[in-house]
């Protein structure tokens, strides 16, 4: 299947490429966005993807457009240790791609039985098997509430505790049928969806990456140079929408996960335009039902200095190292 760039027009305006500039698509996926991107200037794009599976579509890319594209395998939380210099756009497009969720293999989907893996990497790191076999009934319970906002946290993860000392938990069909079993139909919604996507969050650090990669692109913006990230769900967007105001000087307020932080006075090091977020049109909507909940924000990097991080923008959850110290 192929992946539908979600707020094309909207990310293409945003970015306002000019001649000469150079762009990086931290999301490469189906190369949506950098095709797009490409074909709006005489400007070069830099694509990362910490996918594997994307090289082949990056090698039709780099045969049209020559030296104005290439695609680099890494997390884009790393875009700032690829010794990359004058870059005037960087856009993120949050997420996994219709390509990884249609692979069985891949794990990702409750509806196409696979390995419960996850890891857009295929490789290092745990899986989401691993989590569901070793993690505890309240770490379980925290990564369903924080990650996947599911109210019956608790009672998933105490149904796959049960379950999982019966039989192991190996497959997606396993764990969508015991969290069926434990949370029942209601309503359209299947009720693995927030229970895979908590994990799937959670298997690739998705929150941190987001946090980190916005920090990296701070570093590696030239003053002018445009931020765009499109997120799909409130957790990302409340990160990117603390991130955009406290590095613009605004002070923020707390909220359930996040403590109030309070800016104590660097300069900003982006302002924002008047309309700093935008949601897709009604007839995006319409043609492609996952644009629905995207929400498009956009920053300007200013001169001044990059503000110390800050990782209290961060929800207060175990981290993936200490899942794998256990292994
Ligand atoms: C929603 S898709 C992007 C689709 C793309 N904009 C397009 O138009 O084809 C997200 C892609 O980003 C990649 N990705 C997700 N998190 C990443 C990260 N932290 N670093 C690098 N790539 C990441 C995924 O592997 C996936 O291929």
């Amino acid at each position: 299947m192929k992946h539908y760039p979600v707020m094309l027009p909207e990310v293409l305006s945003s970015l306002s490429m000019a001649d000469g500039e150079t762009c990086v698509d931290g999301t490469f996926g189906n190369g949506g966005y950098s095709v797009a991107v490409l074909g709006s200037a005489a400007c070069s794009v830099i694509g990362l993807d910490r996918d594997p599976n994307v090289a082949p579509r990056a090698k039709d890319l780099s045969a049209e457009w020559g030296d104005k594209f290439r695609l680099i395998q890494t997390p884009f939380s790393k875009m700032d240790e690829l010794g990359l210099e004058g870059v005037d756009g960087v856009v993120l497009d949050i997420g996994v791609s219709s390509m990884q969720l249609d692979q069985a293999e891949r794990g990702f989907s409750f509806m196409r039985e696979g390995p419960l893996d996850m890891r857009m990497e295929q490789g290092g790191g745990p899986t989401a098997r691993d989590a569901v076999m070793t993690l505890s009934v309240s770490e379980l319970t925290r990564i369903f509430q924080v990650y996947g906002e599911e109210k019956r946290a608790r009672h998933a993860a105490n149904c796959i505790v049960s379950a999982r000392d019966e039989a192991e938990i190996v497959t997606t069909a396993d764990l969508a049928s015991v969290v069926e079993q434990a949370l029942g139909r209601r309503g359209k919604t299947h009720p693995a969806t927030r229970i895979f996507q908590a994990l799937r969050i959670f298997v690739n650090d998705e929150l941190g990456e987001l946090y980190r990669g916005l920090c990296a692109a701070e570093r590696i913006l030239t003053p002018g140079g445009r931020l765009v990230v499109v997120t799909f769900h409130s957790l990302e967007d409340r990160i990117v929408k603390s991130f955009f105001r406290r590095r613009a000087g605004e002070v923020i307020g707390g909220s359930r996960y996040a403590p109030e932080v309070v800016n104590d006075g660097p300069a900003a090091s982006f302002s924002l335009p008047r309309r700093s977020v935008t949601k897709s049109s009604k007839t995006e909507i319409e043609e492609n039902a996952r644009s629905r909940s995207a929400k498009l924000r956009v920053a300007v990097r200013t001169q001044a200095e990059v503000f110390e991080a800050d990782d209290r923008l961060l929800p207060d959850v175990m981290s993936l190292s200490e899942l794998e110290s256990r292994l």
